[in-house]
């Protein structure tokens, strides 16, 4: 199967959709690469590595593009590019289908496959072809070297002979992926970092980080589901905005984020705050290329407004064009490699990631991809979360892979009306024939698992990792239990059921460790 890089054609993108060090994962899962000749120049990647890496170099952009099987690019095709794919080729790239429909349907009439990777869905399973996160992670962190660059003081506070330095101050609106990557390179500088974001699942995040949390008085949560934020109430917008313009007023840069995906930027920073702030300050407004957080931006340029820099660069990723091309690289292979490789190639529609992201097939519109149904309604019960917060249980896309499974419901009705009854008869008919000892055992066994249940179903996501070590603690518990109880004879009940305890005991606390050292290293900079 042939699969094609091209150079990058639009302009000033220095990125490209491999690397060599990912040519070489697409060579060992069986693809015959083809590389463009300087595809990879504005990152750093010469032909020559290319070539080492197990790709062809092919200067031809026109062969190129029409003999390639599977083409993967960065930005979307322009029209010529588009009408070089042969027909039933698979074009993997950004694509942008609700701003790009007259592209989209010049793909579809070459009947050529598409899949967006700005529409890989946000859920755990697909956090590796993420790309989205990925360059918004880059964008974050360039984001602060942009303001440090602009800023011309240190962000670091210092104490020295001539005189102190003072910290800067930086505010950071918004921490989804690109806000928490500025709060980490900003608080790397060692700058005072504060930040603000609608949805309060992020207030832990944004503390582990070393960052300050700033909190409102309306009580209104912007979790929309599947990580990203809702539209807020204007309620809400008025006081977060009396709350930047009180923040404008005394520090140094501002890094705003803000977004709800498919709609305009909110406008959060007025000019009169633009204005509030000390000369010399700096904004970056990352969403510029959505119309941007700031009254003042300009998307793609940095301009200077009432002494203040406003940076609305919309390239930030390709500004740091090795290492996003690398990430870029990997989202792709890790795409390719759950389609099957080159061998087992294949666009299965019952994968939730590829569904989600295919805009063609054949030339058939794919896109948007079928809702899923709605989970039902939870019924109303108290939550260990429920302290007055307003905070909802998310979606179970969303903590998927933290190890619940699915719905915990209790039945309902006559369901577990009968049930009970049924548990009621037994537990008496037990009553009757079991001596006292293994009723009183048995009552703090029932117990156990009753509040077990309830405790561990009940707690919020952000608590899993203290939840695991607890278990963990139990599960210690049980190990030495289980020991002591092997040395009765061989082969017996009590030797059979202390070895399957030991067993299940271990394999919870090395999963226990396993996902706490996972969880930790997310937040480890
Ligand atoms: P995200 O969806 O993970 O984060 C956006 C955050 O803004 C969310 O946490 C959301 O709760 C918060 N938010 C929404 N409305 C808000 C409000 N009114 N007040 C406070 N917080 C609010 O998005 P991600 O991936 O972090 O991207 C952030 C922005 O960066 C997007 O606008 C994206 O387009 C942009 N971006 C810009 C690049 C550039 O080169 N300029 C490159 C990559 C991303």
């Amino acid at each position: 199967m042939v699969l094609a890089v091209p150079k990058e054609s639009g302009q000033g993108e220095r990125r490209v959709a491999a690397t060599p060090e990912t040519v070489a994962k697409l060579v060992g899962m069986g693809f015959e690469v083809r590389v463009e000749s300087q595809a990879g120049l504005a990152a750093s990647f010469g032909d020559d590595a290319y070539v080492k890496a197990g790709a062809t170099v092919v200067p031809d952009t026109a062969a190129l593009w029409s003999a390639a099987d599977l083409l993967l690019k960065v930005q979307p095709p322009t029209p010529d590019e588009a009408d070089l794919l042969k027909p039933g080729a698979m074009l993997i790239s950004f694509l942008w289908p609700v701003k790009n429909k007259a592209l989209i349907d010049r793909l579809a009439a070459r009947k050529v496959h598409a899949i967006a990777m700005d529409q890989i869905p946000r859920i755990t399973r697909a956090q590796k072809m993420d790309a989205l996160s990925s360059m918004a992670n880059i964008a974050g962190y360039r984001a602060v070297v942009e303001a440090a660059g602009f800023y011309g003081r240190f962000f670091t506070g210092q104490m020295t002979a001539a005189g102190k330095v003072p910290a800067a101050k930086v505010l950071v609106i918004g921490a989804g992926v690109a806000g928490l990557a500025a709060i980490g390179a900003a608080r790397g500088l060692g700058a005072i970092v504060r930040a603000f974001d609608t949805r309060a699942a992020v207030k832990e995040q944004v503390k582990s980080m070393g960052a300050e949390f700033i909190e409102l008085d309306v009580h209104e949560d912007g979790e929309g589901g599947g990580g990203y934020a809702k539209e807020m109430s204007p309620a809400f917008i008025k006081a977060e905005m009396e709350m930047f313009a009180a923040q404008a007023r005394e520090v140094d840069i501002i890094i705003t984020t803000a977004l709800i995906p498919n709609k305009p930027a909110p406008k959060l920073i007025t000019e009169e705050m633009v204005k509030s702030m000390k000369r010399g300050s700096v904004i970056v407004d990352l969403a510029a290329e959505n119309g941007g957080n700031c009254e003042c931006t300009v998307p793609g340029q940095a301009v200077e407004a009432h002494g203040v820099h406003v940076i609305g660069y919309t390239d930030l990723p390709s500004r740091l064009a090795p290492t996003a091309s690398f990430l870029y690289g990997n989202n792709l292979t890790h795409l390719l490699s759950d389609m099957g490789g080159a061998k087992n190639y294949k666009i299965d529609e019952n994968d939730e990631v590829v569904r989600g992201a295919l805009i063609l097939r054949d030339g058939e519109l794919k896109w948007p991809p079928p809702k899923k149904d709605a989970p039902p309604a939870a019924a109303p019960k108290a939550t260990v979360a429920a302290k007055g917060e307003a905070s909802p249980k998310p979606t179970k896309s969303a903590t998927a892979g933290h190890g619940h499974g699915g719905d915990a419901e209790p039945a309902s009705g006559t369901g577990s009306a009968v049930a009970a009854l049924v548990a009621a008869v037994l537990l008496t008919g037990l009553g009757l024939v079991a001596p006292g000892e293994f009723l009183s055992h048995f009552t703090v066994f029932a117990l156990a698992v009753v509040i077990g249940w309830q405790v561990i179903w009940n707690v919020t996501p952000a608590l899993h990792t203290p939840l695991m070590s607890v278990t963990n603690a139990i599960s210690g518990i049980i190990l030495v239990g289980g020991m002591l109880q092997l040395n009765g004879p061989p082969g017996s009940l009590m030797v059979i059921l202390g070895a399957s305890a030991i067993l299940l005991a271990t394999i919870n606390i090395v999963g226990g460790f396993m996902v706490t050292q996972r969880m930790l290293r997310m937040f480890r900079r």
